[in-house]
């Protein structure tokens, strides 16, 4: 039987959910894997604070260079959030020779490359599944049981909240500030939900994801991010009219030295196995050159499945002395981030409801290499409402040709840009 003295920075949400497994199944982890884990410090902000796990009083604290520099701690897990302190806490751990398992999205999509070598140098150990998509073990998965495979492409679903609000503007007819305000209610979104939102939480992940599957650092400036705030319940309806559904995809792919990351609403056929995950579920679909098309669907959040793969992180790292295999031993080669990739893009327009309108705005979609797969046109009074799906087009033609379009004197607003895959 092994002793492992543990040292938890942050007691919250995922804090709380770790207690409660290494408690609940303390007797299987010795028994299993030869490990008897003791919570040794916990570290907080506010000592007084009710907390929905019971804890000896004597083991919280507030002072972090108490955990860090005891010598007794072996291994360090933090789950505060944010950038600061924690990103100088787990460099600290790291140089004091303390592996560290971590759920902070934001630190490890902003600072992998420096903490990366720090771990090399102490020769501890730098785990982070919980960072990406909550339960469901991805990260381990690609590069424990999927190293024989080139990953070309993924999808995923990798933000519940986005995701809730979608499920329930699409199932509801709902407009998305009506929805929003009741996820917050119901606590599925934060009371400031920028960041889900806004599609920043799913960049980070994507940074964090696309890293491990191609092997080569996606830093977050090449990561491209528009979140849902426009996307209306109208998009929605004509959505399902053309047989699609709408999410918020973490999209990567590979091809030669170009890769391309982009977070945005998309257009996915109704009949694609990421439209039907509902609610605030995750999933991820991925293509291997070996093994073809995977999809991995769970919880991305809540306390239990959280805890879950921090757990497993913790125990991984009790039986890995050195750290050795978590290194992402990145391919070599010039890398070059693709921002004109390729895609089918829906556009909804209002426009001058006379004769020769849509000819002149084809026109001008053809003028620019954008050429068109279907159209609907309704009529609303003196205005009508062009509704059109393209054929595959560069991003930068599509952009020149919407450009064209802001200048053109037929063409009320362009209302909807929403990028398709199939
Ligand atoms: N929630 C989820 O389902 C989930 C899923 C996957 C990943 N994550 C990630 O896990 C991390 C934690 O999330 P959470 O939801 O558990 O957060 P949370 O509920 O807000 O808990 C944060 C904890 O950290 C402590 N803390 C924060 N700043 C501190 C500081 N400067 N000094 C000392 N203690 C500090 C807080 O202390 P007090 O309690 O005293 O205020 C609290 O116990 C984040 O990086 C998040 O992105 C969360």
């Amino acid at each position: 039987m092994k002793k492992v003295k543990l040292g938890l920075l942050g007691l919250g949400t995922v804090g709380s959910g770790v207690l409660k497994v290494l408690r609940q199944n303390a007797a299987m982890i010795k028994r299993r894997e030869g490990l008897d884990i003791d919570v040794g410090w916990v570290l907080v902000r506010d000592k007084a604070k009710k907390r929905s796990v019971e804890i000896d009083p004597s083991v919280l604290t507030t002072d972090a260079q108490a955990i860090l520099n005891d010598p007794e701690v072996d291994l360090i897990a933090e789950f505060m959030g944010g950038e600061e302190p924690a990103f100088t806490y787990i460099r600290q751990a790291l140089r004091n020779g303390k592996s560290v398992v971590t759920a902070n999205k934001e630190v490890i999509a902003k600072h992998w490359h420096e903490l990366e070598p720090e771990a090399e140098k102490s020769g501890a150990g730098l785990y982070f599944e919980a960072s990406v998509a909550g339960g469901i073990p991805i990260i381990k998965t690609i590069k424990r049981s999927l190293q024989a495979n080139h990953i070309l492409k993924f999808m995923g679903i990798i933000n519940g909240t986005t995701n809730y609000i979608l499920t329930r503007m699409s199932e509801e007819g709902s407009d998305f500030q009506t929805v929003l305000k009741d996820a917050q209610r119901l606590g599925y979104a934060e009371p400031d939900p920028t960041a889900d939102i806004e599609g920043l939480d799913a960049k980070f992940k994507l940074s964090i994801l696309s890293t491990i599957c191609f092997r080569n650092m996606v830093p977050l400036e090449h990561v491209f991010c528009e979140g849902i705030t426009r996307v209306t319940a109208e998009d929605i309806t004509y959505a399902r009219q053309l047989g699609y559904g709408i999410k918020l995809l973490a999209i990567a792919k590979k091809n030669g030295n170009r890769i391309e990351a982009r977070v945005h609403p998309t257009f996915i056929p109704l009949t694609h196995p990421l439209c039907a995950v509902r609610d605030s579920y995750n999933a991820i679909f991925l293509e291997g050159d070996a093994v073809g098309s995977l999809m991995f669907y769970g919880r991305g959040a809540g306390d239990l499945p959280t805890a879950s793969a921090v757990v497993s992180d913790i125990i991984t790292a009790c039986q890995n002395e050195g750290g050795h295999h978590h290194r992402t031993g990145m391919d070599e080669g010039e890398v070059i981030f693709e921002r004109n990739w390729i895609s089918r893009y829906y556009v909804r327009m209002l426009v001058c409801d006379r004769p020769g309108v849509l000819g002149e705005i084809a026109g001008l979609f053809g003028k620019n290499g954008v050429s068109l797969e279907s159209v609907i046109q309704t009529t609303r009074g003196d205005d009508a409402s062009l509704i059109f799906i393209t054929h595959e087009a560069q991003e930068q033609s599509m952009m020149k040709a919407l450009e064209d379009m802001r200048g053109c004197d037929v063409i009320s607003s362009i209302e909807s840009v929403i990028r398709v895959e199939r």
